[in-house]
């Protein structure tokens, strides 16, 4: 199919804006059906909703992760999955040697969906055997979307600290393939750390910022070494390090 008729079929088979705003983007062009467009509506006014009330305070931190955990286990899930089109992100540059790729994107103009989301997402790329290296958040709920490829993925809950060190806790070590995902909150597996085990894996992430008023600690990582000195009931005290440490010991 050359670009005019691709357009036209674009065009005339789901007849709206969402095909420039989300095939230009990530989507595999030819196998957009309206059949899809429903649920991918439905799922990103539903993770706005959700992200609206967890900045509002309506929802709870904890809340907002069982939400979305909920939403990303939805069945239609996976058949989304299958149109995204990697070669065109990967075209937006390679994959790096240490650490993973950040690619961002929008979802743009989509009917029925507002244009200013809440969220923020970006998609990450990573070589086999390369990490999104270990850290923690503050004043954000964040989620992670396996997209493609196998994943070693942990997280730990993190207490009491200062600007050398955090008290962190293992509390998910899990094997993640496509679909598989997973939250953090100020207060629940606030740390996470995921390691490709296949070449050309990727991870959709949706991040919200300023989820507590309270809370004026940058939004930043917080790099931190999992491989700390071990305390009583499975507490490490993990030394807080810097992003260059972070990828040169897990990147
Ligand atoms: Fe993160």
């Amino acid at each position: 199919m050359n670009d005019i008729d691709r357009r036209s079929f674009v065009t005339s088979t789901t007849g709206s804006m969402l095909a420039y705003a989300l095939l230009d983007v990530i989507f595999a062009r030819e196998a957009f059906a309206d059949d899809v467009k429903p649920i991918l509506v439905k799922w990103l006014r539903d993770l706005n909703e959700m992200s609206i009330d967890a900045k509002k305070g309506t929802l709870s931190q904890t809340d907002w992760q069982k939400s979305v955990d909920q939403l990303f286990g939805q069945v239609e899930l996976p058949e989304l999955l299958k149109l995204i089109d990697f070669q065109r992100i990967e075209k937006k540059g390679p994959l790096a040697d240490v650490g993973a790729r950040s690619y961002r994107f929008a979802f743009g103009k989509i009917d029925g969906v507002t244009d200013r989301l809440v969220f923020g997402q970006q998609i990450f790329g990573l070589k086999k055997d390369r990490s999104v290296v270990p850290h923690g958040h503050e004043n954000m709920v964040t989620a992670f979307l396996i997209l493609k490829g196998d994943f070693h993925g942990r997280h730990y809950d993190r207490f009491e600290g200062d600007k050398t060190y955090s008290i962190i806790k293992p509390t998910i070590d899990d094997t993640f393939t496509v679909g598989g995902h997973s939250t953090i909150s100020d207060v629940k597996d606030n740390v996470h750390w995921f390691k490709a085990t296949s070449d050309g894996s990727y991870i959709l992430n949706i991040h919200v910022l300023g989820v507590d008023k309270a809370n004026r600690e940058p939004t930043g990582r917080v790099y931190l070494d999992p491989n700390g000195e071990k305390l009583s009931d499975g507490r490490i005290r993990a030394p807080r390090i810097s992003y260059e440490q972070a990828h040169k010991l897990y990147g």
